[in-house]
């Protein structure tokens, strides 16, 4: 049989390494931008054979159409593969095999994983497989049976620390190995994290890689992105490592998404302004909305780094077009940090946003903490999220499906260990007001709402501590 002929593609050598591997279960573990999607895409391609169907999981259905779906399409179109792509029901993409057939894979949302239940795949690829649950794993596993034989499963994903499901599947402990100083391999196959031996469980095979591995990236990519992580998250999020970071507050599966959030529902939008506008800094403004059950919406996140004229001008944009959705009912606050200064601009957007309900939410305590030379989240923002993570916790939180979700998500996931806050500042802003129940009774634009101040008892250490206890008891 004459073998496909294909165009090149590039890859470097971890790539290649996740390529060669033949266990059962493969995975790539990376930092961002690590090529993970790249080389999941491009690894199915070369290893499924004529007429097999394969089935891609991703975390939700934004993913699948932002960025799974979109890379296995690239990739096939690069190698010069790509037969067709079909929408509905679900996703669906053809190509031609290295053995000059035709296969096929659907791509799937794992957010309710009891729909992965289904006809019988040849292989499974589960992209992002840290932010899927491991009940959508168990459950997508169970379809490889195609033709009677247990096809293979490959997880491409950013290390969530060793409690994870995404760590169990490939490594387990060696309680009795001899105690070594350094993390990292020995000779003899034993793995060391965080001073703890491991063992690469049977038939399974974990590369690792850094961003740094990556010669495909743009040049500033990982200075950029180094620039907003703590130390102990970058380890995570751009060295790969599996760190078990307590601090951070939010899960991305207690975010269930929804097409919409219900008409009859309180509605506020929260804005968190740039201290600085043209400073590089963000300004968000969060549309939040509670049903007569107490359910939360996140509804819109209207976000960007502006001047000043245009802050405003969005300002008013967003404040009028939530008025023509729901006839005045949403009801504006923007926040304002200590002094004088911080009031002026308030006090300037009040007078803009005139004919709006709109209110100013007046903030204290520490704002931001220095870590390493670099600027963190301070206490007070942590404990203004703290109501906002319990309900969230509950799962009294849904996020409504918008090209948004993305960033939105990652920066609460990274809270408050990224510089970044202006969306969660904004999420527990406009989720405080909503949870007094009295967002139109006696609150005047002059109606100073301060925060809990910062002190030696509201510590962003006593905040985590209280998290921690309180997840350590369910
Ligand atoms: N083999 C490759 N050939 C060419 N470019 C590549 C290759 N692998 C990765 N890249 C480039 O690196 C970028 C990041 O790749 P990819 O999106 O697969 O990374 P990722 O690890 O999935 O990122 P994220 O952490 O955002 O999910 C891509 O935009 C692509 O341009
Ligand atoms: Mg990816």
């Amino acid at each position: 049989m004459v073998a496909l002929s294909l165009r090149p593609f590039p890859i470097y050598s971890k790539q290649a390494e996740f390529l060669q591997t033949d266990a059962w279960l493969t995975g790539f573990c990376g930092g961002r931008g690590t090529g993970k999607t790249y080389i999941g895409s491009y690894d199915i391609q070369m290893t499924a054979k004529r007429d097999e169907p394969w089935m891609c999981v991703s975390p939700d259905a934004g993913v699948v159409t932002e960025t799974t779906l979109p890379t296995f399409i690239e990739v096939a179109d690069t190698c010069g593969t790509l037969v067709r792509v079909v929408k509905s029901p679900y996703p669906r993409v053809y190509w031609r095999t290295r053995d000059r057939g035709i296969a096929s894979i659907v791509f799937r949302s794992g957010e309710v994983p009891g729909k992965l239940r289904g006809p019988s795949k040849a292989g499974l690829w589960i992209d992002e497989a840290s932010v899927v649950s491991r009940e959508a794993f168990d459950i997508a596993i169970a379809t490889l049976r195609y033709k009677g034989r247990m096809g293979p499963c490959k997880l491409t994903f950013t290390p969530r620390g060793r409690l994870h499901w995404t760590f169990e599947e490939f490594y387990e402990p060696v309680p009795d190995a001899p105690v070594i100083g350094n993390d990292g391999c020995t000779s003899d196959g034993l793995i060391y994290i965080q001073g703890r031996a491991y063992r690469a469980k049977a038939d399974s095979h974990l590369v690792r890689a850094h961003t740094l591995d990556n010669p495909f990236l743009p040049d500033r990519f990982y200075e950029l992105l180094r620039a907003r992580y703590s130390t102990v998250l970058a380890e995570q999020e751009l060295a790969g490592e599996f760190v078990d970071i307590a601090g951070l507050m939010f899960r991305r599966e207690w975010f269930l998404s929804v097409d919409s959030a219900p008409r009859d529902a309180r509605r506020v939008r929260y804005w968190d302004r740039a201290s600085t506008p043209g400073s590089g800094k963000y300004s968000a403004g969060v549309l939040l909305a509670m049903d007569s059950r107490g359910l939360i919406y996140i509804e819109d996140v209207v976000r960007g780094q502006w001047s000043y004229h245009d802050r405003n001008r969005i300002m008013e944009q967003t404040a009028e077009r939530d008025r023509r959705k729901y006839g005045g009912e949403v009801v504006v606050y923007t926040e304002q940090e200590g002094g004088s200064a911080g009031k002026e601009v308030s006090q300037q957007i009040v007078s803009l946003l005139a004919g709006h309900p709109i209110f100013v939410d007046i903030v204290g305590g520490k704002q931001s903490r220095k870590v390493d030379g670099q600027e963190l989240p301070g206490d007070a923002k942590v404990i203004r999220a703290m109501p906002f993570e319990a309900q969230a916790e509950a799962g009294n939180v849904r996020i409504v499906r918008g090209p948004w979700n993305a960033d939105y998500l990652d920066e609460l996931t990274a809270f408050p260990e990224y510089t970044y806050s202006d969306q969660v500042d904004a999420t527990s802003g406009a989720f405080n007001k909503l949870a007094k129940g009295r967002v139109y009774d006696g609150d005047t634009a002059a109606t100073k709402q301060t925060v809990q101040p910062s002190s030696e008892r509201f510590g962003v250490n006593f905040a985590l501590e209280r998290i921690r206890h309180r997840r350590a008891n369910r």
